[in-house]
């Protein structure tokens, strides 16, 4: 069966003392009271190596949030999988929107980030989503669907390693939420397409997680939707408190 997983992405926020403060404050608390789903924080790559001793390894994961699409050479300033693989972070996110509209990452460019990855152990948190005026002209659905080139073309037991995430980008941190209806159906459309591609066992056991100001007030009726396998999140994830009540949606 499918996992049910909450992670955090904490993009550029909190220097490497603050951080490792959050990392520190989240081990206890979820030590303390332990989550009924898998929980993950995807952190600046510069927290990784500091991060992934202090948390429990059974109870958190860690991820970075973006990785090189080579796999090491003359790329100043890039940090490849593997280097990322060596700090003992076990996830990436890639393809977040904010990555595909500042940084200009493409579907071939996000095709390469996944297979090397893939080929370090890493496991991806794949995001897909549409942009507010493709929402209003009704074009989610065709989006999302060329998004997910980039990881359709794996085979079936390396897909199997990649957790999806939906992130409407109309609902990144913008405090305007899709419903529940709203991500149901497209999640279950998601959900339809991995079945097409792979197959129906494939498809039931892929996590397909929510992300666009989720917080603990909205979290349970999201994740309450059959094919909202728990949730992708940004401000919440910054503050203990915050984060472990959307974790808490699950109890
Ligand atoms: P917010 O939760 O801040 O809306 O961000 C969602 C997100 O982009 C997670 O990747």
């Amino acid at each position: 069966m499918r996992k049910n997983i909450v992670a955090g992405n904490w993009k550029m926020n909190k220097n490497l003392q603050e951080g490792i403060a959050l990392a520190k404050e989240l081990n206890e608390v979820l030590t303390a009271d332990k989550p009924n789903c898998d929980v993950i924080i995807c952190t600046p790559f510069i927290h990784l190596a500091s991060v992934t001793p202090i948390v429990d390894k059974n109870i958190i994961g860690v991820g970075a949030e973006n990785c090189a699409d080579k796999a090491a050479g003359a790329y100043t300033g890039e940090v490849s999988a593997e280097m990322v693989a060596s700090t003992g972070a076990q996830y990436v996110i890639l393809g977040h929107s904010e990555r595909r509209a500042y940084y200009h990452e493409t579907v071939d460019i996000l095709t390469e980030k996944v297979k090397l990855a893939l080929a370090n152990n890493l496991q991806p948190i794949f995001c897909i989503g549409e942009v507010l005026e493709e929402r209003e002209a009704n074009k989610q659905n065709e989006v999302v669907k060329a998004q997910l080139a980039s990881v359709f073309s794996l085979s079936a037991e390396d897909f199997s390693k990649v957790i999806l995430a939906y992130e409407p980008v109309w609902a990144i941190g913008t405090g305007k939420t899709a419903t529940p209806e709203q991500a149901e159906e497209i999640h279950a459309y998601i959900r339809s397409l991995v079945a097409e591609n792979y197959n129906a066992e494939v498809a039931e056991n892929t996590s397909i997680l929510y992300g666009g100001s989720c917080k603990p007030t909205n979290a349970k009726e999201l994740f309450a939707k059959p094919n909202v396998d728990g949730g992708l999140i940004g401000g919440a994830a910054l503050k203990a408190a915050d984060f472990k009540g959307i974790i808490d949606a699950f109890k």
